[in-house]
């Protein structure tokens, strides 16, 4: 694994882009540039902040009590969820919406797009342990584009001769003034598997607003989310292609007092997941020597 002098040497970009090692012997991106601010650990390849210079709060969420350690997840920022969303279907020891977001990756690019935002290509690193939960032959690359939008691109490359099926997400924590004065649209007349109080597929009324736990995997629907955030006077739009769930999810009180990482009393209240998928009903398929691409791009207007 490369160290963060050898990443700035290979990689770093003056005044925009470079790596430090973190007390936590991980890997740290920092990005600032005439847009915005961000970080992102190379374990996971898993952002951790987002704050466009237009607002007064950062857009992406982190937990004040977020832990960065080897192997484990952090809480808040863009876990990358593959090669699975959710519990393993047939392995109850596999982790939870998979291994890509607890082990490392590797920096394969860095650059400048036209328009002066930052652009950073890592992909995941194969290991005996990741081989022995999924035993495919592939490339999984995640590109972030730091700019006034951030736009996230995550390739599946099948590279072997047989075709396999994954589940994956960007799961991305929003950051908001609080989770009872905000609401979501996009999902209007959506189908949606409610996974508080067992799993039932219901169809969404109207906009979605929050007064008690929601964990739900909306399906078939690539549209556009929106979340109205009337106190931090704006809106954050989320847009999507390669994707067909939408995962809207807020843990409330009592979950997030067992979680023990969402900043409590009530930080969990100042975030709310809108989370691009591909899950049960839109699990995807990719052929032998075919690619598939989820791209997420979010942006925050002032009301
Ligand atoms: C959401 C799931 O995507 O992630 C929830 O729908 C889950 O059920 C949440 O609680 C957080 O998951 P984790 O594994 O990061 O604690």
């Amino acid at each position: 694994m490369k160290t963060a002098a050898q990443l700035n040497q290979q990689f770093g970009i003056a005044g925009q882009l470079s790596f430090r090692d973190d007390a936590s012997g991980l890997v740290v991106a920092e990005f600032i540039n005439k847009f915005a601010t961000a970080s992102l650990c190379l374990q996971g390849a898993h952002l951790i902040s987002w704050h466009p210079r237009s607002q007064s709060k950062p857009v992406v969420w982190v937990s004040r009590d977020a832990k960065m350690a080897a192997g484990k997840s952090i809480r808040g920022g863009a876990p990358v969820c593959w090669p699975w969303f959710g519990a393993h279907a047939s392995e109850s020891s596999f982790p939870g919406h998979g291994y890509a977001r607890t082990v490392p990756w590797s920096v394969i690019e860095s650059g400048t797009e036209p328009n002066g935002a930052t652009r950073l290509t890592l992909r995941l690193q194969e290991s005996e342990k990741t081989r022995a939960q999924w035993n495919h032959d592939c490339n999984v690359d995640l590109t972030v584009i730091i700019g006034d939008t951030l736009r996230m691109e995550m390739t599946t490359e099948n590279t072997g001769t047989s075709d396999f099926v994954i589940g994956e997400a960007l799961h991305t924590y929003l950051q908001i003034s609080d989770i009872g004065k905000v609401s979501v649209t996009g999902l209007e007349g959506c189908e949606y598997w409610d996974k508080v109080g067992g799993s039932n597929l219901r169809k969404q009324d109207g906009a979605i607003t929050f007064n008690g736990e929601v964990d739900r995997v909306y399906i078939n629907s690539a549209a556009e989310c929106v979340i109205h955030d009337a106190p931090l006077k704006r809106r954050i739009h989320i847009k999507k292609s390669g994707s067909l769930s939408t995962v809207v999810w807020t843990p409330w009180t009592e979950k997030a007092n067992k979680m023990g990482d969402m900043g409590q009393p009530d930080g969990w209240r100042e975030m709310v997941c809108v989370e691009s998928v591909n899950a049960i009903d839109n699990v995807v398929t990719v052929l032998a020597g075919n690619k598939h691409t989820l791209i997420v791009e979010y942006t925050a207007t002032s009301l």
